[in-house]
């Protein structure tokens, strides 16, 4: 069986995106029922930048499968000290039987899984960050019941976490309106693929900079930090440019009432949410968080338990 990765959902089809969604859905529901699925399995797990949620449910998500995972932060591996990329798959491939990687430069993810001959998975680029989509897209179905035409407001920062929701929404039949300030628009060729897409899926993704408009009649409002890993040089004048796309108490009552508040996490309270719409009620932030173990442990079943066959 052809070996198969994770570097972005764009590369899923609808129907492979369905079946994560659905087998996450029995895995939550039936966790014993894979206990001994990836017995014998070893997952490396490399970290350019930090990582809370991330290296957590991936770690604990294979054990509870059977097998094990080694996290290798990328200063402490030769990568570090100027090994390749292409080696360092190479080897790490003679090892394990699959490899997540969180990165700076997507190209790195590229380049890593050009030269490894087991399945690899984007753990967060600068460009995208498939794993949080998934969860994302699977929370609001436990919650909502559905997808298709649900309407999710994205406000903030145009970014990976945006790239990731946005090439989701474009598969699952979801509207998604993405509020940012000038100058943080989403990149426009993840925006128009995705757009191309929804026109044969029924969603809709539009891109605006006004957030009032943009939650309005919304079903979620989702945010993120304003400042992503990598970007702290900028912190001070990102500060300023997003002033106006805070999720607090006020933009958030623009949604429908009974509107859900969600966000990738980590949060920069006071920044691009208040305590007040992060501890809301209706925000499902930590259910979100619990959700990426679900749904990562029905990625890990999907490509590990096939790699080898
Ligand atoms: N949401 C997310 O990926 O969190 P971490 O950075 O903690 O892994
Ligand atoms: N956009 C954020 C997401 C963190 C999970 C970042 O890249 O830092």
């Amino acid at each position: 069986m052809k070996r198969k990765d994770l570097l972005d959902l764009q590369s899923l089809t609808p129907a492979e995106l369905r079946q994560l969604l659905d087998l996450t859905h029995t895995v939550k529901r039936e966790p014993e029922r894979y206990r001994q699925a990836l017995t014998g399995k070893n997952l490396a797990l490399i970290f350019q930048k930090a990582s809370t949620r991330t290296r957590v449910s991936f770690e604990v998500g294979m054990v509870q499968l059977g097998g094990h995972a080694l996290v290798l932060p990328a200063q402490e591996l030769q990568l570090g000290r100027g090994e390749s990329i292409e080696d360092t798959a190479a080897v790490l491939s003679r090892y394990v039987d699959g490899i997540m990687a969180r990165v700076h430069a997507h190209r790195d993810l590229i380049t890593l899984a050009r030269h490894a001959t087991v399945p690899v998975i984007n753990g967060l680029s600068d460009l995208t960050h498939p794993c949080q989509a998934i969860c994302d897209y699977f929370t609001i179905e436990e919650r909502l019941g559905h997808l298709a035409g649900v309407r999710v407001a994205y406000v903030g920062d145009g970014n990976n976490v945006a790239h990731a929701l946005a090439a989701g929404a474009a598969k699952l039949g979801v509207e998604l309106t993405i509020a940012t300030p000038p100058g943080y628009a989403p990149n426009p060729s993840s925006i128009a693929q995705a757009q191309s897409e929804a026109a044969t899926t029924g969603a809709r993704i539009t891109v605006s900079h006004d957030p009032y408009q943009a939650v309005r009649g919304a079903q979620v409002v989702y945010t993120d930090v304003w400042t992503s890993m990598g970007q702290e040089q900028e912190r001070e004048q990102r500060l300023r440019d997003f002033a106006a796309f805070r999720v607090d108490a006020i933009l958030f009552a623009a949604a429908q009432s009974d509107a859900l508040f969600m966000h990738c996490l980590p949060a920069h309270r006071g920044e691009e949410v208040t305590s007040e719409v992060a501890d809301h009620p209706r925000s499902i932030i930590f259910d979100q968080a619990e959700n990426r173990l679900h749904s990562q442990k029905a990625l890990l079943l999907t490509l590990l338990q096939t790699s080898r066959a």
